[in-house]
């Protein structure tokens, strides 16, 4: 695996590569799901470039930046195992340097649900993203299904901008309990890891009562509130949505996006499902 670390080495090395490129953007910390997008990325590829990059700028002033956790060693003995071609490993000043001013965003859809909560972030993410995509160049890019927010954002981006790149959907890996597998779950205590598996169970039941007849988003909503409410979960939303538009919907359909955050102590959890 060839790691490389600045914007120069990645575009000459880039330049030499033929064959489709499948790209794993990442900020690093890795876990099974980063780890099912690469086995995904190399079934689909002739070549997989993996980057990690703990990006400041989808960060809020007041969220874990300074805390998010980083283990370059460990990362990188992962990716060598998993068979990745490249790691691009940028620094902060490589990807914004001095007097960096330049931003996308993605209006209507960034600015509901997570992106109402967290002010900012999918700017950072679009203008990054943006960027690793101008670097690297893919064929294919790999997002996981638990950051649905995202993937609707880098999808609507791509077309917007007509980027020719294909935006894959990986599947959510979870724990045996349910919960979803993030680089954030390490801030839980145990007995938190425990309750926040009660986002999984929520879920499951909406799928439930959905597929008993029930349509009311709001009787469902209820349902899932009343069962997160027996844990020391507080709701910061749940959401029933359209998953292009991501409007709000009365009454739920096929392909509809359930999606919620949650916090355990100080820790904020997300997790989905797609009904069908
Ligand atoms: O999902 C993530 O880890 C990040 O948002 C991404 C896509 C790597 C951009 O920094």
């Amino acid at each position: 695996m060839q790691i490389i670390t600045t914007i120069r080495e990645m575009r000459k090395l880039r330049g030499t590569m033929s064959g489709s490129i499948g790209f794993i953007p990442t900020m690093g910390y890795l876990h099974e799901g980063h780890l099912s997008l690469v086995e995904q990325a190399k079934k689909e590829n002739e070549h997989v470039v993996v980057s990690i990059f703990v990006n400041p700028k989808q960060f809020g002033p007041n969220e874990d930046f300074s805390r998010y956790p980083r283990d370059e060693q460990r990362d990188t003995e992962l990716l060598k195992k998993a068979g990745v071609d490249v790691l691009f490993l940028p620094t902060v000043d490589e990807i914004y340097p001095e007097g960096f001013d330049t931003y996308v965003i993605v209006e209507n859809i960034s600015q509901v649900l997570e992106g109402e909560k967290r002010p900012g972030h999918f700017k950072g993410v679009a203008t990054v993203v943006t960027k690793l995509f101008n670097i690297i160049q893919p064929d294919n890019a790999y997002f996981g299904q638990k950051d649905a927010q995202q993937v609707s954002v880098m999808k609507k981006m791509v077309t917007d901008l007509q980027f020719p790149i294909k935006i894959v959907v990986g599947i959510t890996i979870r724990e045996p309990n349910g919960l979803a597998k993030s680089s954030r779950n390490v801030y839980l205590t145990e007995s938190e890891q425990k309750e926040a598996a009660v986002l999984f169970r929520s879920l499951q039941l909406a799928l439930e009562k959905f597929q008993k007849g029930e349509k009311d988003s709001i009787k469902i909503k209820k349902e899932m509130k009343k069962l997160i409410q027996t844990t020391s979960g507080s709701i910061d939303y749940i959401s029933i949505v359209d998953p292009e538009t991501l409007k709000e919907l009365d009454i739920i359909k096929k392909d509809t996006l359930i999606s919620l955050a949650v916090y355990f102590g100080k820790t904020r959890l997300i997790d989905n499902i797609i009904l069908h």
